[in-house]
C-alpha cells in the first residue's frame, strides 16, 4: 500500500515535472536542485539535458563521445526520434550542442513497480567533439562508502511538486548512503531500497534531487557512483534521495553502449 503510494509520487511527480515550464521568481535565491545552487558546465561537463519538444525531462551523463547513460524510466513513452540531448550548456535551452537520438535502450530487467535496474543508454546521432564544456565521466567500478561526499546536478525543481524546472543546472553537495544503510531501521525505506541502488542525502534533510533531475549524475570522487531514480518527495530527512547503483550496472552499460555503436 505503502509502497504503491510512494511509486505513485515518483511517476507522478516526475511527470508532472515534464510539463512544467520555467517560472521566475527573482527574490528567490534559495535552494534548486533541492537546497543546491547554480553552477557551470565547466565543473559538469559530463552533464547532458534530455528533451522533448524544446521541454527538458530528464538529465543524463556523456559516457562517450556518442553515448549518454540515463534512467530507464525517462525512457518510458519517447521514441528515439523525439529525444534531443543538449550538451555543453549549463542552460538547457541554449548555447552548447543540440543534437538528435539515433538509437536508445534501457535495462531489460528494469521494473517500474520497485524501481530496480533503472538504467538506459542512448546513442547520439554525431558523436560530440570534447571541449572544456563537453567531457565524459568514468563510471565507478565499486560503490561508494556510506558518508563518502557526492555532487548530484542537474534542472530539476527545487521542491516537490510545487516547484519548477530550473533554466540553469544546479549543484548541491550530498553524503552518499549505502545500499545497507538506506535499507536500515536509520530511514523509512525499508526492503524498498535494494540492490543496484544507492542512496545519498544530508543529516537532517534538506539537499537532494528532486523531480526533473532524473536521470542525472551522482559523482563522487570523480567518478559516475549513481543515476538519479526515485525517492518519497524530495529532502526530507528520513528519506535520503535513491540512485541506480552504478558500480552494480557498469557491465550492463559497457555491454550495452558497445552494442548500439554496432547498430
Ligand atoms: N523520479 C524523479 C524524476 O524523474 C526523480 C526523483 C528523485 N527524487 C529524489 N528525492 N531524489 O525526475
Amino acid at each position: 500500500m505503502f509502497r504503491q503510494a510512494v511509486v505513485i509520487f515518483v511517476l507522478f511527480g516526475c511527470t508532472l515535472a515534464g510539463l512544467i515550464e520555467p517560472r521566475y521568481k527573482p527574490d528567490d535565491f534559495g535552494g534548486r536542485i533541492v537546497g543546491g545552487e547554480p553552477t557551470t558546465i565547466e565543473k559538469f561537463p559530463y552533464q547532458v539535458s534530455l528533451q522533448k519538444g524544446g521541454s527538458h525531462f530528464c538529465g543524463g551523463s556523456l559516457y562517450s563521445p556518442n553515448i549518454i547513460v540515463t534512467a530507464a524510466h525517462c525512457l518510458q513513452s519517447v521514441k528515439p526520434k523525439e529525444i534531443k540531448v543538449r550538451l555543453g550548456s549549463a542552460n538547457y535551452q541554449s548555447g552548447g550542442e543540440y543534437v538528435s537520438v539515433r538509437s536508445l535502450k534501457y535495462h531489460e530487467g528494469y521494473d517500474s513497480s520497485i524501481m530496480t535496474n533503472d538504467v538506459a543508454v542512448i546513442r547520439l546521432d554525431t558523436p560530440v567533439r570534447y571541449s572544456n564544456r563537453i567531457q565524459p565521466i568514468k563510471l565507478a567500478t565499486t560503490n561508494p562508502r556510506t558518508g563518502a561526499p557526492a555532487v548530484v546536478s542537474g534542472w530539476g525543481t527545487e521542491k516537490f511538486l510545487v516547484g519548477s524546472i530550473q533554466k540553469i543546472l544546479q549543484q548541491v553537495q550530498v553524503d552518499i548512503v549505502s545500499m545497507a544503510d538506506c535499507s536500515s531501521t536509520k530511514y523509512k525505506y525499508g526492503s524498498q531500497v535494494r540492490e543496484t541502488m544507492v542512496c545519498a542525502n544530508v543529516e537532517g534533510g534538506g539537499k537532494d534531487a528532486c523531480q526533473g533531475d532524473s536521470g542525472g549524475p551522482l559523482v563522487s570522487e570523480g567518478k559516475l557512483v549513481g543515476i538519479v531514480s526515485w525517492g518519497n518527495m524530495c529532502a526530507r530527512k528520513d528519506y535520503p534521495g535513491v540512485y541506480s547503483s552504478v558500480a552494480d550496472l557498469r557491465s550492463w552499460i559497457e555491454k550495452n553502449a558497445a552494442e548500439l555503436n554496432e547498430q
